[in-house]
């Protein structure tokens, strides 16, 4: 059995409507990181950053997969598969995809502000202020804000360095340490990546420029 490995971003998620960071009109153009998505935005304006994340879990709960995610899930039929990913949408899950490592947490899990292993499921429900975890203290989104520790970074690099094909597909790599991952996939790994644009193609990779959606199905249609 082949050792498959898929590192995936936002852009995999694009066309099922949900919008990126960087590209044109992506989530960070449009708010200031240091308002919304660190640990000192949520102690200044708590309220602020749960609209934001409540009005995000909202969208991804209402979004489909698109190609993309279905062709990745479908390629477990045959191989073994693991998804590391960036992305907080659940998407990944959504299109059938078992073996799903977050990096970046879920948008549809909160966590206490006092210990951030306390995690639990919100059902399709916002974070309000004053909902707590059953310790007492107020809940916040499950996602890494900057200058907090990536998770599951353990599981992540075990499956990376003995992938034998490794895609990246809808990412900009700019967003550290997640980005630095890929480096830990073996020499003879076979290593390919998807996006609409890079600013710089790592070492050793086949670049594909196009959509995921199109591109995906098409390059792991003979795997
Ligand atoms: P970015 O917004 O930085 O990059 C999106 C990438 O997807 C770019 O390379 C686009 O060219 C590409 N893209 C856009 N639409 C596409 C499509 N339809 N098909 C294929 N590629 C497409 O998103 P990420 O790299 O995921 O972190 O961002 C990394 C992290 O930065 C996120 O996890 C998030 C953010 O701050 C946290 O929130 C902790």
């Amino acid at each position: 059995m082949v050792n498959i490995v898929v590192f995936s971003g936002a852009g995999i998620s694009a066309e099922s409507g949900l919008k990126t960071f960087r590209d044109n009109d992506g989530l960070w153009h449009n708010y200031r990181i240091e308002d919304v998505a660190t640990p000192q935005a949520f102690e200044a304006n708590p309220q602020l950053v749960l609209d934001f994340y409540n009005h995000r879990q909202k969208e991804a709960l209402a979004a489909e997969p698109n190609n993309a995610h279905y062709a990745i899930a479908s390629l477990e039929e045959k191989h073994n598969v693991t998804i590391v990913t960036q992305n907080v949408d659940g998407l990944h899950e959504k299109s059938g995809s078992k073996n799903v490592i977050h990096l970046h947490g879920k948008l549809d899990w909160a966590q206490s502000i006092n210990n951030p292993e306390h995690v639990l499921p919100l059902h399709g429900k916002p974070i309000e202020l004053g909902n707590t975890c059953p310790n007492g203290f107020q809940l916040r989104p499950h996602i890494v804000w900057f200058g907090e520790q990536v998770i599951n970074v353990e599981p992540a690099l075990d499956a990376i360095s003995k992938a034998d094909k490794l895609l990246v597909v809808g990412t900009s790599l700019s967003v550290y340490p997640a980005a630095g991952f890929i480096e830990y996939a073996p020499t003879q790994c076979e290593k390919h990546l998807i996006a609409l644009d890079i600013d710089e193609v790592p070492n050793g990779f086949n670049f594909i420029q196009g959509k995921a959606s199109e591109c995906v199905p098409k390059l792991i249609e003979p795997w």
